[in-house]
């Protein structure tokens, strides 16, 4: 029997030891255990960093959702598989069991089919956090296509980039989404990314605010009726265990997004495995991730990981402020939620709130609180143990990234000791380690420098799409044989790692990851801007806030500076999403930079964050003597 389920801290450091020891006989056993799979696999792992190629379970064959839906249903076919919560608390929730959902999943896909939806197309999903998300996910799955879900908060021009990027055959989208007391014309978004998006025949529409739309004849169709007279059985297509499964855009430091491809086996392997692990999941919890599904935490953590181990996993389409800042703990309290993961970010803003509200909520089925998406900080962290846990749930300071698909260094609830601001230990098969410089590797404990991984683990992404070059140029180049991750870490005098923020230009606002490039290049389209550069500073609720600093063509001085402000941050919203609106703006004469013309952000970022007193030798720039004036004019 392989240790599918860790318990204390003896053990996890045994299986550790056997995972790294044996990496592929350690693996091979989980997967023969507790899957369903078509074909075994002939080769547990292929690898070779230098490509970069990594196969796993390579011959295999199965169906993901196979293994969310089917295999549950003789055990679990009455069980809620997804608990849906509106944005109106009003509203009547909906619990849709595994058959419930395996029959709409199967609905979908003969919609899709009758689409002319083939396996390996691409099929983009810009729909809100209602079920038809977790439905068009799992029903592209069943039929082999790759879907693409793009977060339902970016702007037209996010999404036509992103369509076009992987040439997406059909969008699924709403009519409109409800966003606290909001609402928001997501078809109106689509029409417009439409324009621009030669590779979709169709479109599916989703009823969710019964908004006037218009629909384009040959074009648009009502999802509803195409369902109600589609079968709810249906065979899933076989796959390979390296045919891609999705993409999901992250942004890079440069250059437009980054479709991350994850594939079948190995990520369905590695998200379920984790997720039984990080949450200590047991047959009876109710599981509730707040990330919306347009991000890989929902993707691996609401969706695929979840429904592998036939657990209950809440959908929120709401935000935490709706109706008030207690809803998150009503939740809590009307499903007696047992395990709760969500974002620094929300916490901040909840712990902003003082306690009041949330002293009103029974909050005793809690057992495990998760953090994800940026560091936390100690207040947070202290906030989130007294209040939320009253310092009997352990948190989950998980890291991990769209590329890792799932959980890389994270305690384990009730098994490894926490410590504020750390992430602690590396699961089961993940080999980090922290590199200076120079490309040397800091051994012992008690280093700080940049956060590698040195083998890889079944999840990992495996190219970008269309883009290969760019994959390996990114994230295997910078260290020769290793997983670069992008973010700064320390080890501490007991091992445990502490992720200390990202070492290149991508800034995390309220956990989204925004690239400086595609905000700058938005920026730079305003007619009166000469250039731009994007900093980050800290912020208290959204971890880092972006500070621009612009330069005019011209001289500012005949410009009115409050509506120029205003104009830039109309454009950032059009093209990259409101997310990337900048908090301050500052205009100047000139950037500083480097003799081969290259923006110093090191020099700006300082400003932004006031700490002028270190700035280094800035004799050797091209322009130095824009940097007093910069700093005398500073925000
Ligand atoms: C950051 C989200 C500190 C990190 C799953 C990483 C974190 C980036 C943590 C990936 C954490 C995520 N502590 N930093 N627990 N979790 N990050 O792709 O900089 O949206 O590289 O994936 O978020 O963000 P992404």
């Amino acid at each position: 029997m392989s240790n599918y389920h860790i318990k204390h801290l003896e053990e996890y450091y045994q299986i550790y030891r056997k995972s790294i020891r044996e990496p592929e006989n350690f693996w091979e056993e989980i997967a023969e255990e507790h899957f369903l799979w078509r074909k075994k696999w002939n080769n547990v792992l292929s690898w070779d960093f230098s490509k970069p190629e990594i196969k796993w379970f390579e011959g295999a064959e199965l169906n993901i959702t196979e293994n969310c839906l089917d295999r549950h249903l003789a055990t679990r076919g009455d069980k809620t598989a997804i608990l849906f919560e509106p944005n109106n608390p009003d509203e009547t929730s909906e619990h849709i069991s595994y058959r419930q959902l395996y029959e709409r999943v199967n609905q979908m896909a003969h919609v899709l089919k009758n689409q002319g939806v083939k396996k390996g197309d691409r099929v983009c999903i810009y729909v809100p956090m209602i079920p038809e998300l977790a439905v068009s996910i799992l029903a592209c799955a069943r039929i082999g296509a790759i879907h693409s879900v793009v977060f339902a908060g970016f702007s037209s021009k996010a999404l036509s980039t992103r369509i076009n990027d992987s040439d997406c055959k059909l969008v699924i989208t709403a009519d409109g989404s409800y966003r606290g007391d909001k609402t928001i014309d997501l078809k109106g978004i689509v029409d417009e990314a439409l324009n621009d998006c030669d590779s979709v025949k169709s479109v599916l529409v989703i009823k969710r605010i019964h908004s006037e739309i218009t629909m384009k004849a040959g074009r648009d169709f009502w999802l509803q009726p195409l369902l109600d007279n589609a079968p709810k059985d249906g065979k899933a297509e076989i796959m390979k265990a390296e045919d891609p499964l999705f993409i999901l855009y992250t942004s890079g430091s440069t250059g437009k997004p980054k479709g991350m491809v994850h594939t079948t086996a190995g990520y369905m392997v590695y998200t379920a495995y984790t997720f039984k692990n990080v949450f200590q999941y047991k047959e009876n919890d109710v599981y509730w991730c707040t990330a919306d599904i347009g991000w890989i935490t929902g993707h691996s953590y609401i969706v695929y990981g979840p429904l592998c181990n036939g657990a209950t996993t809440v959908m929120f389409e709401g935000v935490p402020s709706y109706p008030d800042f207690g809803r998150f703990w009503d939740i809590v309290q009307k499903y007696k939620i047992t395990q709760f993961y969500t974002a620094p970010t929300a916490i901040r803003a909840l712990a902003k709130q003082g306690t009041e509200l949330i002293e009103q909520y029974d909050l005793s089925s809690l057992k495990v609180l998760g953090s994800v998406g940026e560091p936390i900080n100690e207040e947070a962290w202290h906030w989130y143990n007294d209040n939320v846990g009253k310092r009997k749930s352990p948190i989950i300071d998980s890291w991990w990234q769209t590329e890792t698909g799932g959980i890389m260094i994270t305690p384990l609830p009730y098994v490894t000791p926490t410590k504020p601001t750390y992430a602690t230990l590396p699961f089961i098969g993940v080999q980090p380690c922290i590199m200076d410089e120079n490309g040397e590797e800091l051994k012992g404990n008690q280093v700080d420098g940049r956060l590698c991984i040195k083998f890889p683990w079944p999840s990992i992404a495996r190219t970008i799409w269309g883009n290969h070059q760019r994959y390996k140029d990114t994230y295997f180049s910078a260290y020769k044989n290793m997983y670069f991750t992008g973010d700064g870490a320390l080890r501490d005098e007991v091992g445990y790692y502490r992720i200390t923020g990202r070492v290149d230009d991508v800034i995390i606002v309220s956990g989204h990851n925004l690239g400086t490039a595609p905000i700058e290049d938005a920026i730079n389209e305003h007619p009166a801007v000469s250039e731009s550069a994007i900093v980050g500073f800290p912020h208290d609720i959204k971890g880092n806030a972006l500070y621009g600093y612009v330069t005019l063509k011209e001289s500012g001085e005949s410009r009115d500076h409050t509506n120029l402000r205003k104009e830039i941050n109309q454009i950032i919203t059009e093209h990259v999403g409101p997310i990337a609106k900048l908090d301050k703006i500052q205009f100047t004469a000139g950037l500083p930079k480097t003799r081969s013309g290259k923006i110093m952000r090191r020099i700006l970022r300082k400003i932004a964050e006031k700490d002028t007193s270190n700035l280094g030798d800035i004799s050797t720039l091209l322009n130095p003597e824009c940097v007093q004036d910069i700093i005398d004019e500073a925000l």
